[in-house]
């Protein structure tokens, strides 16, 4: 079933709604037009108690004012594009530094904090779209992006991404979503596993040095299941350059998933499903507590974690990585997959 229902209105006017899809085991998805994003996730414990496991805003002040990109689609280039610029066929582009004048982070927000039209495919399907005009944020091409929201009956939310470009475009889609299984606290004791043989270091600037290091004997082992908050103080340069977990994980082939979160008190576990080469683990890091959020509690730092599946960052420049530049009229397609159970 799915629900429409006003979510309020932006600084300049501009109306926000808030779809909710239920399925019959009372699993719910809000997703507001604003920024496509995946507002809240209430899900059962192990006791049948439900809880929302996405730290956020309960409100559009929230999401205008404070955004750390708190459930929200991102692109049209998710992650960073270094120094704001990238060649295509021989022209340069430059795009909007809007993280400290340096770098592109996330497309410079323009998926983020558009609306997008909804329309309601079929009980549990939502599909968003919205166009962002050739030049947008000094991208090329003007691009058509539909978004696909399902909340299945196993409790999986199913997120389909298309887009496509009238020009030869870079297109990086992902979802920013903070879980917090516990749905209070921070999640230093949930426990992750990812199916990653290798990560992608970064230099000061958050963008991948181009070596592709493998994560045996590193804070970045997370073969096996361990706490999110084992090593995450461990002494690494890379884990101090992003205050935590802040990194592009290589996945490894296969049809498992690419990566699970557990947190033992609630019994709740997430597995995450995707067709794309990366995810990009964030704990959270820069959180600090000064920012409010749901229930009007401080959003502390590491009260959520992000597995943002996507090409590793900066691609455009580093033609070694799998490439996301799309010719004009190819489609870009991909599909990540949040399932929810209890252990
Ligand atoms: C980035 C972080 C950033 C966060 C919020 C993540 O995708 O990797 O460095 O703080 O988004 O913008």
């Amino acid at each position: 079933m799915i629900v429409k229902n006003l979510f309020g209105n932006t600084a300049d006017g501009r109306q926000v709604d808030c779809y909710t899809i239920r399925n019959s085991s009372e699993t719910a998805v809000d997703i507001i037009t604003y920024g496509a994003t995946v507002n809240s996730i209430y899900v059962a414990d192990k006791n049948g108690i439900f809880a929302d496991v996405l730290a956020g805003f309960d409100n559009i002040d929230g999401h205008e004012n404070h955004s750390d990109y708190e459930g929200m689609t991102v692109g049209r280039y998710a992650n960073r594009i270094a120094e704001g610029k990238f060649t295509i066929d021989g022209v340069e582009y430059n795009v909007e530094k809007n993280e400290k004048g340096i770098t592109c982070l996330h497309g410079g927000g323009e998926l983020s904090t558009a609306i997008w039209k909804a329309m309601i495919v079929d009980d549990n399907s939502l599909e968003m779209t919205y166009t962002s005009p050739d030049g947008a944020m000094g991208f090329p091409g003007r691009v058509d992006f539909r978004v696909v929201f399902t909340l299945h009956e196993d409790n999986a939310l199913k997120i389909e991404y298309h887009a496509v470009s009238d020009k030869k475009t870079v297109i990086n889609m992902t979802n920013h979503a903070y879980f917090n299984l516990a749905g209070k606290g921070n999640v230093l004791d949930h426990i992750l596993q990812i199916n990653a043989d290798a990560y992608t270091p970064i230099d000061e600037n958050s963008i991948p040095t181009g070596e592709i290091r493998p994560v045996e004997g590193t804070p970045f082992d997370f073969r096996e299941p361990k706490a999110i908050g084992r090593d995450i103080g461990a002494e690494d340069d890379q884990l101090a350059i992003g205050k935590g977990y802040d990194h592009n994980f290589c996945l490894n082939d296969g049809d498992g998933p690419a990566a699970t979160a557990y947190d033992p008190e609630s019994g709740r576990m997430l597995e995450v499903f995707t067709d794309l080469c990366g995810v990009q683990l964030y704990t959270g890091n820069f959180l600090d507590g000064t920012i409010i959020g749901k229930g009007g509690k401080p959003l502390v730092q590491h009260a959520g974690f992000c597995l943002e599946t996507q090409y590793y960052p900066n691609t455009p420049n580093m033609p070694e990585f799998p490439q996301c530049t799309f010719d004009a009229g190819q489609k870009f397609c991909s599909c990540t997959v949040f399932r929810f159970s209890v252990k």
